[in-house]
């Protein structure tokens, strides 16, 4: 096949992840017979620098023209100063917006390799860790309008969460069917006791749930399941949410499979063009020193070939190559471990080139 990817290599330690990331697509392109081209685009911080804005038009047009999007991670320090609507963050949103991607896969898998990193007690682990969170990507407070104004002498700040029917539907469909791929069971997190978003959120999902009896579906506040997540993930499955709250929770199950670094995201919309990304930020307090975990990017691209090209084998020829690379004890340093040895960003890439 042949394949035109968009690369956005970003901020932050973005450039150094992506290109372990593009080694691996090379090394797979040369076993299967594949020819991946990459048109490099600019968003984020880089843009702003060079654009002045952080998602120019033509740039959002070059990813519309590919066949799909690779991005590292996009904001620092440089740029937090900004306004809202100039940030890198930003740049991120209107991607997401402009190619229509409301369907974020976000899977919260336990490498058993890295279960004595996880955070949580032994006895926890144990029971096993394999859930996915589908969080809904283009609506909500993210995509409301927001203002800060001045009422009586002092500012007021306003964010509006607003979600139509329409919008939970085709986000409560994604859940429904990929639970139909998996163990068979719905977890939809919500503020129902609070929100009217969540209430319409909860109505919408229990009407998708008589169309679905054979999946086990249950309503969840979402205080409660960031409780839960680390009381007991082993009772997740499929957990289907809001945008922010899709957010705040994958990062706190990423946390528990032992690593942020290590978690690849797909997010989708109708068509099989697709952006897929780590699951972390830029971390530029490691930026350009070679010490990054490229492990979440290079299974985002595993991720790209499987949900969007339709390569299965590939894709897990890809993951089968990281078990074997972390079996063999090689660690970046945020998931070093004694007994490991502890490699660069691009000496793990090396090694999962060289597993393939
Ligand atoms: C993420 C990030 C982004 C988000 C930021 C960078 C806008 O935290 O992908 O989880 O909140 O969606
Ligand atoms: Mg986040």
């Amino acid at each position: 096949m042949e394949k035109k990817i968009a690369v956005i290599r970003g901020d932050g330690i973005g450039p150094e992840i992506v290109a372990e990331a593009i080694k691996v697509l090379d090394a797979v392109a040369a076993r299967y017979g594949h020819t991946f081209t990459y048109d490099e685009v600019d968003m984020g911080g880089v843009a702003i620098d060079k654009w002045g804005e952080p998602l120019p038009a033509a740039m959002l047009d070059k990813c519309l023209a590919a066949d799909s999007v690779l991005l590292g991670a996009v904001g620092g320090p440089k740029w937090d100063g900004l306004p809202g609507a100039q940030r890198p963050e930003k740049g991120l949103l209107a991607l997401r917006a402009g190619m229509g991607l409301y369907s974020n896969l976000r899977p919260a898998k336990l490498w058993p390799q890295l279960a004595d990193a996880s955070p949580l007690k032994p006895s926890i682990v144990a029971k096993g860790i394999d859930f996915i969170v589908v969080r809904e990507l283009t609506g909500g407070v993210y995509f409301g309008q927001h203002k800060t104004e001045t009422v009586d002498g002092q500012q007021v700040a306003t964010d509006v969460m607003p979600y139509s029917e329409a919008e939970i539907e085709r986000i409560g469909r994604i859940a429904f069917e990929t639970a139909r791929k998996r163990r068979h069971k719905v977890t939809s997190v919500d503020k129902a006791n609070v929100l009217d978003t969540s209430r319409l959120w909860r109505s919408v999902m229990h009407r998708l749930a008589a169309e679905y009896p054979d999946v086990e579906y249950a309503d969840m506040l979402v205080d409660n399941t960031a409780m839960q997540i680390v009381k007991d993930p082993s009772q997740f499955d499929v957990v289907v949410t809001e945008n922010m709250f899709g957010d705040i929770l994958s990062d706190e199950a990423s946390m528990i499979t032992g690593s942020i670094g290590m978690i690849p995201s797909s997010s989708l919309g109708e068509g099989t063009r697709g952006l897929y990304e780590p699951i972390h930020g830029s971390a530029p307090d490691i930026a350009g020193q070679n010490k990054a975990n490229p492990i979440g990017t290079i299974l985002s691209a595993a991720m790209m070939l499987k949900y969007s090209f339709g390569m299965e084998e590939e894709y897990a020829a890809i993951e089968a190559a990281v078990h074997a690379v972390l079996d063999a004890g090689k660690r970046t340093g945020d998931s070093m471990a004694a007994g490991c040895t502890q490699v660069t960003c691009s000496e793990m890439g090396d090694a999962i080139v060289a597993a393939l």
